[in-house]
């Protein structure tokens, strides 16, 4: 890793001289890594850190973001409230690919307004955290067909293309799996914590609440994946680890259909006063996994399951049913959409 950093150093300073570099930032680990290594490389003037609030966050994530950057010595943070944009974008949408979409173009126009905003040269760099699962995915693996499992808007949007086709994007994670990423993370300095944060995607919760995304749904999905990570936290595998340390990825996924059931359990009993409610469906998902390529569904002890499942529908109470998907990757994706 020092060897890396070193060498990152010196290519990345040839490359880059005194120009600006911005980093769009997403929350998750990959786009943290390569901020922590900016920042060790480059002044801290010269590094601008965009972080777009798209309202497809996870719960308190905003406020999160901005403690973790502060603390690796960011001194230009620009937090972009653009909840409601997105939103409106995603309304009536439910093709998962034109979702996706969607987010990507928007992700890049409020970028390009907001850069525009900020003043810094033409001559800017383009900063990504791309790893290698991205690049495979997307079709576009050292130059050889893959199968287009999805487009990720990190490497297909035209911005990108452009500012690569000028020599202007940095990807120092493009050649990474995820558990080295984590490593350098680790090695820069970032608390373990985060640097062992499940991996989250870029459209965020657009692919978690499946069919049309609104507001309501968002807001739903985070009070209830708050609380299963919350109890994967707390939990423990019979060695002792959490049960979130022992597992690659966990996250729930909100179903576009409702569910029958009834509210008062005591009035369930009798057909006639049972009071009927007709409530979201909610998916588990907890997989493990080296790089996303492949995984295998997390074996849960029954009763982790069932106490879970009974908090998050005891606590959100929109949601009237919780399912555990237990389909591996082949045949599903990890995500949903
Ligand atoms: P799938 O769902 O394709 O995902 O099995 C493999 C891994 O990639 C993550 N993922 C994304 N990451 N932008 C990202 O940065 C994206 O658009 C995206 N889509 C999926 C997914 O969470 C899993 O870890």
């Amino acid at each position: 890793m020092e060897k890396y950093i070193e060498e990152q150093s010196q290519i990345l300073k040839a490359r880059v001289g005194n120009n600006p570099i911005l980093l769009l930032i997403s929350g998750g680990v990959d786009s943290t890594v390569v901020a922590a290594l900016l920042l060790k490389i480059f002044n801290g003037e010269q590094i601008h850190l965009m972080y777009m609030d798209t309202g497809l966050m996870r719960k308190n994530e905003t406020t999160a973001v901005r403690a973790i950057l502060e603390k690796l010595g960011a001194k230009n943070i620009y937090v972009i409230n653009a909840q409601e944009e997105f939103l409106n974008a995603l309304k009536g949408k439910i093709d998962p690919e034109e979702k996706r979409k969607v987010i990507g173009d928007l992700f890049i126009s409020i970028q390009e307004r907001e850069v525009a905003r900020l003043g810094l040269s033409g001559d800017y760099f383009l900063a990504q955290g791309s790893i290698r699962a991205d690049f495979v995915e997307s079709g576009d693996s050292n130059g050889k067909k893959v199968n287009v499992v999805k487009s990720h808007h990190n490497v297909a949007s035209p911005l990108v293309v452009a500012k690569r086709q000028a020599g202007k994007v940095i990807e120092p994670l493009s050649q990474f799996y995820k558990y080295e990423v984590r490593e350098l993370g680790k090695f820069l300095g970032i608390d373990e914590e985060i640097v062992n944060r499940h991996p989250f995607p870029g459209p965020g919760l657009a692919v978690r609440v499946l069919g049309e995304v609104t507001k309501e749904k968002c807001d739903i999905l985070r009070e209830a994946d708050a609380i299963y990570i919350e109890e994967l936290k707390n939990r423990r595998n019979k060695a002792g680890k959490s049960l979130y340390d022992d597992i690659w990825q966990a996250f729930t996924v909100l179903l576009p259909i409702r569910s029958v059931g009834v509210i008062n359990t005591s009035a369930a009993n009798n057909e006639e006063n049972a009071e009927r409610k007709y409530g979201w469906v909610l998916a588990l998902r907890a997989v493990n996994s080296s790089d996303g390529m492949t995984a295998n569904v997390y074996p849960f002890e029954t009763r982790d399951l069932l106490e879970i499942s009974r908090r998050i529908t005891n606590n959100v109470k929109e949601i009237g049913r919780v399912t555990y998907d237990i389909s591996g990757k082949p045949p599903a994706t990890i995500e949903w959409e």
